[in-house]
């Protein structure tokens, strides 16, 4: 696509990244005393993880004294070393000039970064970087006692999109039917075209938790034709913020309960890296968990054919009826700590 069109694009979208949790590794590919360099939310970042009690950190890749790019450091206990002269940085962003040396209260620009199920996670905030979380990524029970178990993981690469296209796609109930009403054979685009996918969306807030969302969505199957109430399953889509990191519980009749999260990294303004990362109970088949995640897959890469052109258009007066999109834009502007929102529905007295 050349750069005009980019532009374009670009241009027709809300600031292209909200405040939120997003992935920036794989938990596994930073061991203690490595180092990794990231791109995420428009930053270059050095991810490293201590020696000292395995903590992950992430700092500004480029030194505070000249510039070199700390992710060629070493780390030493809880600091990384910079390779050019030797400066050590910790994982707050503080600053040991030389080794011995007070550590000095110059800030470094800086993340807060956490591990959550094998994900290296990292809080960012465009208005004020290095600031804590406002919120923690819920401890999931069922994983920690092992009832659900890590089943697979997929990684979709880069994805042309906005991130927000994530969330305005579940409250677009009406593109279901369009772009999601007919079964593929998973992980592939192969058209069944004998078998229909009706759909019952749902979208709606937590009462509790302001950056929480969910969007429900029932399917049932239709064979040549007939409803087959024995297929109705369920899925329930909890956002836990802007997107960065999405959890699916897939709830199917006679297979049981999947847990997935999906994950877009923000690597450039219309670009999100996607990867898919699924647990479930041991006992059930290989073949049936690999079907319930595969046939998501494939539904999603409709949604992505069509993203990846798409302009974004705002919210239309009159009798448009595009589901609850005033109420999920209403909800997203939290993510926005900086205040209006370009491209994104004013509030409900703008009469739009
Ligand atoms: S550039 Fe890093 S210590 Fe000089
Ligand atoms: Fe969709």
């Amino acid at each position: 696509m050349s750069d005009y069109v980019v532009n374009r694009r670009e241009h027709t979208y809300p600031p292209p990244y909200p405040d939120g949790w997003y992935r920036v590794a794989a938990s596994s590919d930073i061991r203690p005393g490595e180092v990794r360099r990231v791109q995420c939310a428009g930053e270059q970042i050095a991810v490293f993880r201590s020696t000292t009690d395995g903590q992950v950190a992430a700092i500004d890749t480029f030194c505070p004294h000249q510039g070199a790019d700390l992710a060629d450091g070493v780390v030493k206990g809880d600091r990384l070393h910079c390779p050019f002269h030797g400066w050590q940085l910790d994982g707050q962003g503080r600053i040991c000039s030389r080794p011995g040396a007070e550590i000095q209260p110059l800030a470094h620009r800086h993340w807060e970064a956490v591990d959550y199920y094998g994900m290296v996670m990292m809080y960012h905030s465009s208005a004020r970087p290095g600031a804590r979380a406002p919120y923690r990524l819920p401890p999931l029970p069922e994983i920690d006692n092992r009832q659900l178990v890590l089943r697979g993981q997929y990684d979709a690469g880069d994805v042309d999109m906005h991130i927000i296209e994530f969330a305005e796609n579940s409250v677009d109930f009406r593109h279901f039917s369009e772009v999601h009403g007919v079964m593929r054979i998973p992980w592939t685009n192969i058209r069944l075209p004998w078998i229909r996918i009706r759909h019952r969306p749902s979208w709606s807030l937590d009462n509790t938790q302001e950056h929480v969302s969910y969007f429900g969505d029932e399917t049932t199957l239709e064979i040549g034709g007939r409803v087959c109430e024995r297929t109705r399953s369920r899925a329930l889509i909890t956002f836990l913020g802007p997107g960065g990191i999405v959890k699916f519980d897939f709830f199917v009749p006679q297979i049981g309960h999947i847990t997935m999260f999906q994950s877009h990294t923000p690597v450039e303004a219309l670009r999100q890296r996607v990867i898919f990362r699924w647990f479930a109970a041991r006992r059930i088949p290989r073949l049936l968990v690999a079907y319930v995640v595969g046939s998501w897959i494939s539904q999603w890469r409709q949604d992505v054919a069509i993203w990846r052109r798409k302009i974004y258009r705002p919210l239309l007066s009159g009798p448009v009826d595009d589901g609850p999109r005033r109420m999920m834009h209403e909800w997203y502007r939290q993510f926005y700590a900086d205040g209006p929102v370009p491209n994104l529905t004013e509030g409900k007295d703008d009469g739009g």
